[in-house]
């Protein structure tokens, strides 16, 4: 299996790297980690593991088939980018362009420019026959700065953000305070391991971010939320990307009207923007993670998110469920909160 890394968003130091191996493991690809690094993560894995991640991960960047990797010293990289087979990567005729980039922080010795341009002259003297093209170019290679080490490769895949960001909560025809962005949603559904076909249950859909991201990964999506007026907007927000819930209703989420569902993923109220309803979120968050381990099959996920000073985790193991990581996102000074996957035991 060929060397592969990823690298990532420097939005959280964990998220990205937990993002993508649940989508790994929710889509049954078996993979090894290799290394991690800042923002830099190298696993062994098949090739098609690419287009799995860059088709929906919220929070990878590139992904690239490693050639080598050294520290991060001149000497050290241009000697291996010309003894290292990129003949390999780049046939005969084709174009290229050399691309380096540097995690913040990492190697400030260093100059990215000058680095393409050393390995550009090496490939255009080791390889013979190729040209650089500096806009479009058939062959991309990629190097990244992180830490003390330079890793390089074939790029395979860029993914832009650019997607979550038409998608954030103010560009949707119903919007509220509460709305989650995007790319969290997208993120937390990842992280529940939700795959293509799966049922995926929101049960405080407010706004709808969190179905909405699920239907564009091919789920089939359950929602319920105790304001008819989040239900309804919800709907209209669905309907706008055309998507189709299987079943949206007006419920309390602590007496759903559902049965069962493969995976959860969900962002109960703070009682903030968003009304917990004369309850505590603390109350909210344990009645439900009660029910929800009913309508949940063996080894279904909850990826559940709500303010640090709950608790989450200690809640979810004492309801019997396996608390396989916690994430802690700063949002402003009073609210930091934990995203927390758990598992159906
Ligand atoms: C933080 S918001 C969810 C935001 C949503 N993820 C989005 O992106 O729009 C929480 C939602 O839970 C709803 N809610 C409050 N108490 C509830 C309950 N007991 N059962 C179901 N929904 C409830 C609120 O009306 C609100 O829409």
């Amino acid at each position: 299996m060929p060397k592969i890394f990823f690298v990532v968003s420097g939005e959280h130091e964990s998220l990205p790297f937990s993002e993508l191996e649940a989508i790994l493991e929710a889509e049954n690809v078996s993979y090894r980690v290799l290394e991690k690094h800042t923002q830099v993560l190298v696993l062994e894995a098949p090739k098609e593991s690419v287009k799995i991640i860059a088709d929906r991960s919220a929070l990878t960047r590139i992904c690239a088939v490693e050639i080598f990797r050294c520290r991060a010293e001149y000497s050290e990289i241009i000697e291996e980018a010309a003894c290292s087979p990129i003949e390999d990567y780049i046939r005969e005729g084709e174009s290229f362009v050399v691309r380096v980039k540097r995690v913040a922080g990492s190697s400030p010795h260093l100059s990215t420019i000058k680095l393409e341009r050393k390995i550009g002259e090496i490939i255009l003297s080791s390889v013979g026959k190729v040209k650089v093209n500096l806009f479009r170019p058939e062959k991309t290679f990629f190097g990244v700065i992180t830490d003390d080490y330079f890793f390089f490769g074939l790029r395979l895949a860029e993914i832009l953000p650019k997607p979550f960001v038409e998608r954030r909560p103010k560009k949707k025809p119903f919007f509220h305070p509460s709305a989650m962005p995007a790319k969290l949603s997208r993120c937390m559904v990842n992280l529940a391991r939700a795959k293509a076909g799966d049922l995926l249950l929101d049960p405080f859909c407010g706004t709808g971010s969190i179905l909405i991201e699920a239907g564009f990964i091919g789920c089939k999506i359950l929602g319920c939320d105790a304001k008819r007026l989040m239900v309804k907007g919800s709907l209209r927000n669905l309907t706008y990307y055309g998507l189709k819930p299987n079943g949206l209703v007006v419920a309390d989420a602590r007496k759903p009207p559902f049965t069962y569902a493969d995976c959860v993923a969900t962002d109960p109220p703070y009682g903030r923007s968003a009304t917990t309803m004369k309850s505590t979120t603390k109350e909210i968050v344990y009645e439900t993670l009660q029910v929800l381990a009913q309508i949940l099959p063996k080894g279904g996920h909850v990826c559940m998110a709500s303010p640090k000073t709950i608790g989450l985790s200690e809640i979810g193991k004492e309801l019997g469920y396996k608390h396989l990581e916690s994430h802690f996102v700063y949002v402003h000074r009073s609210l930091t909160r934990e995203i927390a996957v758990f598992k159906r035991e």
